[in-house]
């Protein structure tokens, strides 16, 4: 519908339409986890440690009051399997009741939850037994599906296995300082670990078989890091295997998922000597990474081509930035590339914004992609005006452009 100058677009029923975090970005002190390892080490290469963070593990009561008053209907949080699982087979009570709290506080103030069982970090004794590099682990992270079947109750929530596997091949790879540097974004990824990458695949294939064997009514996938690989003259080849390494190997591997997560920041352009970098007159966003937010239409139409139609939820798609009315420009974009991949017949069940909280952005506190502003001493929140912009949609449910 066009009102005057806006847009009005309305969402499908159920549509969920909320914000994103992740368990170690946000919690604080998640100790026995393999990223506080390596933060903490004295030749450590992160410049921040993530510390109390964003303090979420006490105050996530406020985080999801907030969401549900801003106008959200559902909630992207993380399980930190490190909390629930510290040391290898003893597992803690008290935290798998901790997370069950969090999932029924959710449900109570009207956010629908999208539950990520792994967001990078793993606890420390699975990554000495070789991590996702062995695929004897894989038993381990079977184990672990079990040990939070309470969380996971009889619902019809829904849960990302593995949050992008795609980077975690890559990141793994670097920390155990095998491979090229986690922050190499800017002349392209690294290429992932191929024996990480087919363990992950193989993980999330038996996730996906117990979980619906154990919790018929949930909606199990992942999520992936799309990489929106574009190219010019001479760049086709170069982009083409790029993208079935970095990507594509991981989006087939959703065929059977009930969703596959999207998460879509920015493009990756090649020409025949590899991938070219933006223009300098282009902007960039706090991460260094090209202001590009047709981002998410293109990963959306992608990501659809590659699944053969697999439901897609937004899992991720957000920008750092100091300047609050760049992110509303950015979504607002960002979500008109969405609603034109809607309106080709792409079934879109979602869309969740990172980020919920101004996070440790995995080594760093600047690149700020947060609706709500986090003081760092006292822990503060104050929702910036994206955030009630978003939410205001949200509760209206429908896109403004
Ligand atoms: C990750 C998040 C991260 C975000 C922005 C994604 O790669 O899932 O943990 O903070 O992008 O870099």
């Amino acid at each position: 519908m066009n009102t005057g100058s806006t847009t009005l677009r309305a969402l499908p029923k159920g549509f969920l339409f909320g914000a994103s975090t992740s368990a170690h970005q946000i919690e604080g002190n998640n100790l026995a986890s393999d990223f506080w390892h390596y933060e903490n080490l004295v030749d450590s290469r992160l410049p921040e440690r993530s510390g109390d963070a964003c303090d979420s593990y006490n105050r996530w009561r406020e985080d999801m009051d907030l969401l549900a008053e801003l106008g959200f209907n559902a909630y992207r949080f993380g399980i930190e399997w490190a909390r629930i699982e510290p040391e290898a087979g003893r597992v803690s009570a008290a935290q798998v009741q901790h997370y069950k709290r969090m999932v029924d506080y959710a449900h109570s103030v009207g956010l629908e939850p999208v539950l990520t069982l792994h967001h990078f970090s793993s606890p420390r004794w699975f990554t000495q037994l070789g991590g996702w590099g062995n695929v004897e682990n894989i038993d381990r992270f079977l184990d672990y599906l079990d040990v939070i079947a309470p969380i996971l109750g009889d619902g019809d929530g829904a849960v990302v296995t593995i949050n992008e596997p795609n980077i975690l091949a890559i990141m793994t790879h670097a920390f155990t300082g095998a491979g090229g540097s986690v922050g190499a974004l800017g002349g392209g990824l690294p290429a992932v670990d191929q024996a990480i990458a087919d363990v992950l695949i193989t993980a999330h294939d038996a996730a996906r078989q117990r979980l619906q064997r154990d919790h018929p009514r949930l909606h199990v996938g992942w999520s992936v890091a799309n990489q929106v690989v574009q190219y010019v003259d001479g760049g086709r080849d170069n982009a083409l295997q790029y993208r079935e390494n970095r990507e594509d190997q991981f989006l087939r591997a959703s065929r059977q998922d009930d969703f596959v997560g999207v998460q879509a920041y920015t493009r990756t352009v090649f020409d025949a000597a590899g991938v070219l970098a933006p223009p300098s007159t282009v902007d960039r966003t706090l991460t260094g990474w090209e202001y590009y937010p047709e981002a998410l239409g293109e990963a959306v139409r992608h990501t659809n081509e590659v699944t053969g139609g697999t439901p897609i939820l937004v899992t991720e798609n957000g920008i750092a930035t100091t300047d609050d009315q760049q992110r509303i420009a950015y979504t607002t974009a960002a979500l008109a590339g969405l609603a034109g991949a809607m309106d080709q017949g792409i079934d879109v069940r979602g869309y969740l914004h990172w980020s919920a909280l101004d996070n440790y952005e995995w080594g760093r506190f600047a690149p700020t992609f947060g609706l709500i502003e986090v003081e760092r001493n006292t822990f503060a929140r104050s929702p910036k005006p994206s955030a009630r912009w978003l939410g205001a949609m949200a509760r209206e449910q429908v896109f403004r452009s």
